[in-house]
């Protein structure tokens, strides 16, 4: 079974000038990694320390690769990451001095003002380190970090009920498509892209396939995030307060009632087998506003169980990521989860089943998007968003 740590660290890096003035020679990764494992005592049951099994560079960094030691306690990686974390992001005695830079010294009397001058101004190198546990333990220690903001342009536009859900650092789109993966939760501390996702989300989607997306936008932070689409022909149902949206879910429901018997009566698996066109997307935004409605919460958790089949799929939005707000019958039909930064690992664990998200940076737009495997990303931002329908009217 796949276990792992993604654990996003900013290591390192200096300004060159501290290090010339204070001393001994940097000790490269590999070393301080080996350094680290010893000084926190990650060894086997008969003292065997952790062994480097391989060692490969790729674009932007280098992987390292344990093996770790027969009696290893595995529990003690994530126990003991923050010791790890900590060492790793002790500063770096890092020279930053490039070749290059040595042509435009002059050689006249201000030589060492100029050198001091240029070491004291480089930039500051940050390096990210990411975990990985599949058997052996990987470590990819990356040598810039992940773009803090990826613009959105229309070249990220997919085709059908698929949309990309941000960047892996290596640049590789991470898409959901919601034929397949169906509903998703949408979780993460307050300001850091649950709306902007889901606005992303509802435009390209609305973009994509104009006719056949209807929507129904629960809106409960008083209309802040989709008040601006209400009007479009693919919203059939739009709420601002809790009891209207307990109304709207009992709509959805019935709807979604003839649509599923449609489906299973004949026979077919969900609405692409039996070649119905449409999807009905609910997208809740806040759903811990809702967590009174015990009617609300129950059709929900029916939309999650059988919207699957008749093509009813959820977007489940919150930032109180807790059991009542997310109980377990929902959680259990809703694999997909994308998850912004979260304060405890406890949130974490609600949300994804396993820490992590509490490690994200604090990076709006910075999330782990877990569908089977967990992946960091990094969400695109769509800067102009639509203020009219007009411009997503496609006929
Ligand atoms: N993907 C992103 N890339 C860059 N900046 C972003 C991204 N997502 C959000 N931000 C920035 O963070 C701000 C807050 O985002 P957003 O409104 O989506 O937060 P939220 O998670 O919905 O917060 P709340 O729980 O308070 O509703 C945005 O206005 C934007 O400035
Ligand atoms: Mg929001």
């Amino acid at each position: 079974m796949f276990f792992s740590i993604a654990s996003s660290i900013l290591m390192a890096g200096v300004a060159g000038y501290s290090y010339l003035q204070t001393s001994s020679s940097p000790i490269n990764d590999t070393e301080k990694i080996k350094t680290i494992f010893r000084n926190s005592g990650w060894i086997g049951a008969n003292g065997e320390t952790m062994r480097l099994h391989r060692k490969s560079k790729f674009k932007n960094g280098t992987e390292y690769v344990f093996q770790l030691p027969l009696g290893f306690d595995r529990n003690k990686i994530e126990s003991n990451k923050q010791i790890l974390e900590d060492g790793l992001n002790t500063r770096h005695k890092y020279l930053l001095f490039q070749p290059s830079d040595l042509l435009t010294i002059k050689l006249d009397k201000t030589i060492l003002r100029q050198i001091k001058t240029i070491l004291t101004t480089k930039k500051i190198s940050k390096k990210e380190v990411v975990f990985d546990f599949d058997g052996m333990l990987r470590i990819k220690v990356y040598n810039s970090p992940m773009p803090p903001k990826i613009e959105w342009n229309e070249s990220m536009l997919l085709k059908n009920f698929k949309v990309i859900v941000g960047y892996t650092r290596e640049g590789k789109p991470i898409v959901h498509d919601f034929d397949k993966a169906k509903h998703l939760i949408i979780a993460g501390a307050t300001g850091y892209g649950k709306s902007v996702a889901m606005k992303l989300f509802v435009t390209s989607l609305i973009h994509q396939e104009p006719i056949n997306t209807k929507l129904s936008l629960i809106d409960l932070k008083g209309g802040s995030a989709f008040h601006r689409y209400k009007d479009c022909k693919q919203v059939e149902y739009y709420a601002r307060d809790p009891k209207e949206a307990e109304q709207t879910l009992k709509k959805i429901q019935e709807r979604m009632n003839s649509s599923f018997k449609k489906v299973v009566d004949n026979g077919y698996k969900d609405v692409k087998e039996a070649g119905i066109k449409e999807r009905h997307f609910v997208f809740i935004d806040e759903a811990a506003d809702l967590a009174d409605y015990p009617q609300a919460m129950e059709i929900i958790t029916d939309i999650a169980r059988r919207g699957r089949s008749a093509g009813y799929y959820l977007v489940f939005c919150t930032q109180y990521p807790t059991i009542e707000v997310i109980p377990s019958q929902t959680k259990r039909n809703i694999i997909a989860r994308l998850c912004y930064v979260l304060d405890t690992s406890i949130a974490s664990n609600v949300v994804l089943d396993e820490a992590g998200a509490e490690d994200l940076p604090d990076i709006p737009g910075r999330g782990i998007y877990k569908n089977l495997r967990s992946t960091i990303v990094q969400t695109p931002f769509m800067i102009r968003l639509m203020t009219s329908c007009k411009e997503v009217h496609h006929d």
